[in-house]
């Protein structure tokens, strides 16, 4: 072959495996949540009527507020004080070192990243957490696209409860996206604004937005292919229902609080979360799968 002819060949090889490289690269698949069983399966309703409620005092009881909806229809911001922000550099990888996220956040994000990179995957950054106020303002202010961005007083980031999670372009990008897709909820992670939940969500298809709730929850969430609007609107109050995670069984049930009092079970561990729409949801460990 003549040496024009090798090179032409050359140069149309190379372009051939970056045309190929881009696909895999800047695609930007949408890993939806196929529901793995029924509805009533996942969250199956059970009676309680084994289980002894007592009322205790809400003013004794941390609101752990993990289960808290915030969206356009229920907006929310909380006192400074209710918040445990805590600083994120040298637990996760960040793309600033002043990112910040609330205490319980940022665990079970660290143990995800690690358990991330036990499997080979590194190409993954935090590029948001918790914003003040005025951060989001800003951000909304000077949004070209505001549909991305939520209005001040209405975002998860302000709860300390949302990070932005970013698959840095590689070849292994695709792999990547896959990765946290199918792994987030095992830490308490959802993807928060799905693409075929935006009636839903009031909010476009974010894969890159992930929303601490905690365990069982997320695990249902996954499972169920809810959104956080859906699941939240599925707890039924003056229903029970039961859900398994780890190993562990668990009660919940949503319910308004009595005055300053609210039910919980007898000799449980349990916790709970005000949901943002006027209940709270009670989580309890009722014994092992
Ligand atoms: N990007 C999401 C919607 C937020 O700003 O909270
Ligand atoms: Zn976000």
């Amino acid at each position: 072959m003549k040496n024009k002819t090798k090179s032409f060949f050359l140069i149309c090889l190379i372009i051939f495996a970056f045309a190929l490289g881009a696909v895999f690269v800047f695609s930007e698949p949408c890993f939806t949540v196929q529901p793995a069983q029924s509805e009533s399966k996942i969250l199956q309703q059970v009676d309680a009527e084994s289980i002894i409620f007592l009322t205790v005092p809400l003013y004794h009881h941390e609101d752990s507020y993990k289960l808290l909806l915030v969206n356009e229809e229920y907006p929310k911001l909380l006192e400074e004080g209710a918040k445990k922000i805590v600083p994120a550099y040298g637990r996760v990888p960040l793309s600033t070192s002043e990112i910040q996220l609330e205490e319980e956040t940022l665990l079970q994000a660290e143990k995800m990243f690690t358990a991330a990179a036990e499997a080979g995957i590194t190409n993954l950054v935090v590029t948001s957490g918790y914003r003040i106020k005025q951060e989001q303002e800003k951000l909304y202010r000077e949004a070209k696209n505001k549909k991305y961005v939520a209005r001040p007083g209405t975002s998860e980031h302000e709860l300390g409860l949302a990070l932005d999670i970013q698959v840095l372009r590689s070849i292994t990008a695709l792999k990547t996206k896959r990765w946290l897709a199918q792994h987030a909820h095992k830490y308490g992670f959802i993807m928060r604004y799905p693409q075929e939940k935006v009636a839903h969500t009031g909010k476009p298809y974010e894969p890159w937005h992930y929303r601490y709730v905690g365990n069982p929850h997320a695990a249902v969430i996954y499972e169920s292919g809810f959104c956080l609007e859906e699941y939240i609107a599925a707890l039924e109050p003056g229903n029970f229902y039961q859900a398994a995670f780890a190993g562990k069984k668990y009660l919940l049930y949503r319910v308004k609080a009595q005055g300053n009092y609210l039910p919980v079970p007898q000799g449980r561990n349990y916790w709970f979360s005000s949901d943002g729409t006027g209940h709270y949801i009670v989580t309890a460990e009722i014994g092992l799968e």
